[in-house]
């Protein structure tokens, strides 16, 4: 059978699956695709150009062209590192509702593809394993617990994990979690052939060396 080189990471928002993916990339000498950052930038994009995310046409046409740079962990649109800019809660709205639109995941399909080199690739969003790279090695869904992730969130964003502001945070992924699961175009879900990587108790270390060993286990003689 016909595998690529790839190790597909799905699952849904500050799961953690970018920075895990990110750390298996390294340890393996790979290249890594943050995918969500591609829908991130498009969305952006639009914005700049002032193009509605409710028009499909046009974004798809701006997500073709998209003249996006990627390096290390740094981003750049147009020639500006938008690499904070793009992780803001209004950009990610924007990432979700663009991500809707089959037009513009099509134009970003091929630009996906093209990350595999040689080494080999870590890709993580949320249809890596489906569509974009159907025949990858390794296929993971990683998730964990809707208040686990908010409290990651809140902690990245020095927010305590009570009070209003935590409760707006965990009301917000739980809202991301159903638009990307409702939708019709690449809906968010665990393959038949995916395994299942709850980190809801994992430290980061755990997360990846749970993934390095699933790995090694495919090149291992049986
Ligand atoms: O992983 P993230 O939070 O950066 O993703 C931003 C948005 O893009 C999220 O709402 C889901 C969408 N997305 C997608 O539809 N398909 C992908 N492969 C990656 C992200």
């Amino acid at each position: 059978m016909f595998m690529q080189k790839v190790i597909a990471i799905d699952g849904p928002s500050a799961s953690g699956k970018g920075t895990v993916a990110a750390r298996v990339a390294a340890a393996l000498g790979r290249a890594y695709l943050d995918s969500g950052a591609l829908y991130r930038l498009t969305a952006l994009h639009a914005q700049q150009q002032g193009v509605e995310w409710t028009d499909e046409a046009a974004v798809a046409a701006l997500a073709a062209e998209l003249p996006a740079e990627f390096s290390g962990s740094r981003v750049w649109l147009a020639g500006a590192d938008v690499s904070e800019q793009i992780r803001s809660e209004n950009i990610g709205m924007g990432a979700s509702a663009v991500a809707a639109l089959p037009a513009v995941r099509a134009a970003l399909l091929q630009r996906q593809r093209d990350f595999l080199g040689v080494a080999g690739l870590v890709a993580d969003g949320r249809d890596m394993g489906a569509v974009v790279f159907p025949d990858a090695e390794l296929k993971i869904f990683l998730t964990a617990d809707a208040r686990v992730r908010a409290e990651r969130r809140a902690k990245q964003l020095h927010i305590p994990c009570t009070g209003i502001e935590f409760e707006r945070i965990l009301s917000d992924i739980e809202a991301r979690d159903e638009a990307d699961r409702r939708r019709a175009a690449a809906p968010l879900r665990q393959l038949p052939d995916a395994r299942l990587l709850d980190t809801s108790h994992l430290s980061i270390d755990e997360s990846v060396k749970q993934v390095l060993d699933w790995y090694r286990e495919l090149s291992e003689p049986t």
